[in-house]
């Protein structure tokens, strides 16, 4: 790591406290001047901070930088969270090259466009039916966090991936228990053991019966690459990385997407009146919105320069999406959210590069049949509060309001 003057280096995470606004710690830092910057992580190690979208492009599309979060040296978010990593296989988030690739394309076609095109109208029965129930409730205001914006992506899930919506519910508590309540090693271990025990029941109930989804299809293409029995080990951690990483992160967009639509009655009269511009406007939320502020992190190999400045190899680099998505280099007016914008490949809400998000169909089609079909089904949805007073959190990686009480 380069020298550096320790006093004025900000600590990471660099956290929200507007749902809408870059945190002024990133503008601080554009003021300072330079591309790159240094931030403290919270083990006291120096890394790098990326807030320019084409450093973030080039930094996510180099193979010089690395994913493999068990190498010595790695970034780590909070002391003692990359041990957990150890208990399941690394899969596709945690590996690089060929591996990765491999890995990659082994599960590639179940998120094709064609295939999650297939699944849209049973995405839409998933949304009428949430919608169904939240019209039916006795009294109002009713929290949309817990009536849809929750629900629907768990459902969604399930559908998807072949497992019921009550053990995907567990699994995410079993996994908040592992990386976020546990308080020793001990008790870390002890809620991994527990989760893989309800994860082998769940892929057992699917060797037993299996149906056209996604884990049915996994566990044939592990018997086959085996010759024998599938490896559980390996599809447990497939079934628990898209339980994490799909979840959280679509219930956060949607209900962040409501929120700022309902915020704005202009755009939000001008889309309902013309669904063609759904596409363009959850391109726009995707951007506008950048709900991974914790991530993506990367390690250098070797020695690289990116943004004028001379990156170690073993030093740690942060890309945060949000920064990189308001940049206004790359987007005119970047702070404005505006659904006639002509959407832009540029902008990082899934990443960018090998490990550009798998789920990005899934969550497009998701937030265009949910917007769709709530606005037009409730043209008076409104906030029953005053917007400063929503509660917000992290749901892990994933910022977003943790109650958002609506009326109609
Ligand atoms: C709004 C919702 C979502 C956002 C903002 C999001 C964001 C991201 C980002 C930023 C990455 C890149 C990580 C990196 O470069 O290290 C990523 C990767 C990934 N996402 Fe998503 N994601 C979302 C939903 C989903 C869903 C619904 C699924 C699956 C059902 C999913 C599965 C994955 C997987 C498997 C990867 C790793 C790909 C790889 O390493 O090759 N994501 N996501």
């Amino acid at each position: 790591m380069n020298e550096i003057a320790t006093d004025a280096v900000p600590e990471f995470p660099i956290l929200r406290t507007c749902p809408f606004s870059v945190p002024d710690t990133y503008r601080k830092l554009d003021e300072v001047g330079g591309r790159v910057h240094q931030i403290r992580m919270s083990d006291g190690r120096l890394a790098w901070l990326i807030t320019k979208n084409e450093d973030a492009r080039a930094v996510l599309s180099d193979a010089r930088f690395s994913s493999e979060k068990l190498r010595p040296g790695f970034p780590e978010l909070s002391p003692g969270g990359l041990k957990a990593l150890t208990y399941f296989s690394p899969f596709l988030v945690n590996m690089d090259g060929p591996e990765h690739s491999q890995a990659r394309r082994a599960v590639l076609s179940e998120f094709s466009v064609r295939r999650i095109n297939a699944m849209k109208p049973r995405i839409q029965r998933i949304v009428d039916t949430a919608i169904d129930r939240l019209l039916a409730q006795p009294e109002r205001p009713v929290d949309f966090v817990a009536h849809l914006a929750n629900p629907v992506p768990t459902l969604v899930l399930e559908t998807f991936l072949g497992v019921p919506a009550d053990d995907l519910d567990t699994i995410e508590r079993n996994t908040e228990k592992m990386l976020r309540e546990a308080r020793t090693e001990e008790e870390q271990r002890a809620a991994a053991e527990g989760l893989h025990a309800h994860l082998d029941a769940v892929i057992a109930a699917k060797e037993e019966n299996p149906a056209d989804d996604f884990l049915s299809r996994q566990i044939e293409r592990s018997r086959r690459e085996r010759g024998g029995a599938a490896d559980r080990f390996e599809l447990a951690s497939l079934v628990q990385l898209l339980q994490i990483a799909g979840h959280a992160s679509s219930a956060a967009m949607i209900s962040l997407s409501v929120l700022t639509l309902l915020s704005d009655p202009e755009q939000l009269k001008e889309l309902a009146a013309d669904p063609d511009r759904t596409p363009a406007a959850v391109e726009e939320l995707l951007r506008f919105l950048s709900i991974t502020d914790t991530g993506p992190l990367r390690m250098a190999l070797e020695d690289v320069e990116i943004g004028g400045v001379r990156i170690r190899a073993g030093d740690g680099v942060i890309i945060p999406t949000l920064p990189a998505n308001r940049d206004a280099d790359a987007f005119p007016d970047p702070d404005r959210f505006d659904i006639r914008r002509t959407p832009d490949t540029r902008h990082v809400a899934f990443g960018y590069g090998a490990h550009q998000c798998l789920g990005q169909n899934l969550v497009r089609a998701e937030l265009q049949i949910l917007l769709d079909r709530l606005f037009s089904r409730v043209p008076d949805l409104r906030l029953a509060v005053d917007p400063g007073a929503l509660p917000f959190k992290y749901f892990g990686q994933f910022f977003g309001p943790s109650e958002l009480p609506v009326t109609w």
